[in-house]
């Protein structure tokens, strides 16, 4: 059972681009909800959801490739507005009794277009000339009967169609993408115009609804949630708290491997702010002897990963025992999975096992929990908004990604407590520094690594130093899959240097790391 929202979504049909997410995601801005859904599910079952609207998205494939995904041309009938994209405007083309050829004129990147029809639907208020980003080899050549030809571009003389009758619109570019410069506007025109949808898709809605939805779901029963002072597990808490609030415990594993300042954020900060009944189990030194003398990155994570779970499902055990007491079975665990998540476990091809991640989850079967994901129909932008909707505080809000393993994948070499405490100020005057530089938004997140078993000489006050080295790993990204090692302005990484050199004691040397992801991981472990 999901945690369903009681919303009549707009299909994203997925082509098997990688566009699909990002559409379901403007279709979001725009205020509407949307769902993703793959090419092979029948039209039968997309009715079935009652969209809102269609939204048909790009695809790698020719129209004219063997096995190229199929569009059922019932689709077009059922009286669902739909818009096509790219592969999608083509393969509507082509069911709608359109031509679509092989030019040999391919278009790709930054694409002139010209709209012929500045009245229409899509266009309205729009200049004629417009910048798309294109992506194609076959094109449109006639466009199907009943629909006006709103738009061309040089390699496609049909780069627009639509039927305001029969509620079907289609562009050859991809409006998703931020390349093209009216592509936000195309596509809310499509929903809010040419769909006729309200856009009453707000953060204060949909926590709403979701607090709805948990309370049916729950019921009276007793909640459990793992909180790790993240985004994530704070914001799936504070829902579930506003739905439920005296039957939720939350529980903190301080494992002593977070950064300066992230132990009270979630004990005091987050409590005071939301009211949750929290209980904090100090697991620092059972980590700590764990993890003594293990240099290995994965047998980190898997120690951290095994440890973690023994800890919280004893944790559970407690709770159960005395909610039992009470009268009150528990009989949910909270977990933070997001939409991209949802449709990437459904969908994807299972990407190689690069790094072992690990999550609260995996909890033995006698534990006997029902799954509640507060945050399946959410995606990472959302998680947020709907967070400071619930005054969860900014600081936890804005919080950039942090590994579960927390710094013990920070440390190359064994991890001690001496050793956390000199990465952990190290890392605090990073972050400091970022962020007087008004740099936490623009950066995805900054890693610093400390090369413990490294040692190199210096000076200071006269002095030979013997110390440690640490790297700065900023890095930009739109999601961790692929990243760039971020131009921080040479003041701030010159300010972060001399502190972190004057203020740590046993670091005497900052160094920058300047590698890409691919070849290299966010992560040095
Ligand atoms: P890499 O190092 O694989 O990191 O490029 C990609 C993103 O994932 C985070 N990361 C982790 N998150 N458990 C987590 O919950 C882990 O074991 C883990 N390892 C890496 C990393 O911080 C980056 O955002």
């Amino acid at each position: 059972m999901t945690d369903t929202l009681h919303e009549r979504p707009v299909l994203v049909v997925d082509f098997g681009a990688q566009y699909a997410q990002l559409i379901a995601r403007r279709v979001r801005e725009a205020h509407c909800y949307s769902e993703i859904v793959p090419h092979t599910m029948s039209t039968e079952e997309m009715l079935a959801r009652q969209p809102a609207a269609v939204v048909l998205s790009g695809g790698p494939s020719s129209v004219y490739a063997d096995g190229a995904p199929w569009l059922d041309g019932g689709l077009l009938e059922a009286g669902v507005p739909v818009l096509g994209i790219c592969y999608g405007f083509q393969a509507m083309a082509g069911c709608l009794g359109g031509d679509v050829a092989r030019t040999g004129q391919r278009e790709y990147g930054h694409t002139p277009a010209t709209i012929t029809e500045p009245d229409s639907t899509l266009f309205a208020g729009q200049p004629a000339e417009q910048s798309v980003w294109m992506s194609h080899g076959d094109a449109v050549t006639t466009a199907p009967s009943g629909t006006r030809v709103t738009a061309t571009t040089p390699g496609a003389p049909v780069a627009a169609f639509e039927d305001d009758e029969r509620r079907l619109y289609g562009v050859q570019w991809h409006p998703e993408v931020l390349h093209t410069s009216h592509g936000q506007q195309v596509l809310e025109n499509f929903l809010l115009r040419g769909a006729g949808l309200q856009p009453t898709w707000t953060s204060a809605h949909v926590a709403e609804e979701l607090v709805a939805s948990i309370r049916e779901k729950v019921g009276d029963a007793h909640v459990i949630c793992g909180l790790s002072g993240g985004v994530d597990s704070s914001v799936a808490a504070a829902l579930v708290n506003a739905a439920v609030g005296d039957q939720l415990t939350c529980v903190f594993v301080d494992h002593g491997l977070l950064r300066e300042g992230e132990a009270e954020q979630v004990e005091q900060d987050f409590v005071a702010a939301t009211g949750v009944d929290l209980v904090v189990v100090d697991a620092q030194q059972r980590f700590l002897d764990a993890l003594a003398g293990v240099s290995d990155p994965e047998q980190k994570r898997k120690i951290i990963g095994r440890e973690f779970i023994r800890v919280f499902e004893q944790a559970a055990r407690d709770i159960a025992g005395s909610a039992d007491a009470e009268g009150h079975p528990v009989e949910f665990l909270v977990q933070g999975t997001l939409y991209p998540d949802v449709v990437e476990s459904g969908g994807g091809t299972g990407a190689a096992n690069i790094k072992s991640h690990h999550n609260v989850g995996g909890l033995p079967d006698d534990l006997q929990f029902t799954l509640i994901e507060p945050l399946r129909t959410l995606f990472k932008d959302e998680v947020r908004q709907v967070g400071l909707e619930l005054g969860v505080p900014e600081a936890i809000v804005w919080r950039q990604p942090f590994p579960g393993p927390g710094l013990a994948i920070r440390i190359v070499g064994a991890v001690d407590a001496d050793r956390l405490a000199t990465l952990r100020r190290a890392d605090a005057v990073a972050r400091e520094e970022l962020s007087a530089a008004g740099l936490d938004r623009e950066i995805w997140q900054c890693p610093v690594v400390l090369l413990a078993d490294v040692r190199s000489v210096g000076v200071q006050g006269d002095a030979r130093t013997y110390g440690h080295p640490v790297v700065l790993r900023p890095v930009s990204s739109e999601d961790a899959m692929t990243a760039d090692w971020t131009r921080l302005p040479y003041d701030v990484l010159a300010r972060i240097s001399s502190r972190i050199t004057n203020e740590v004691a046993e670091v005497n040397r900052v160094v920058l790391d300047v590698t890409s992801k691919p070849p290299g991981t966010i992560e040095w472990e």
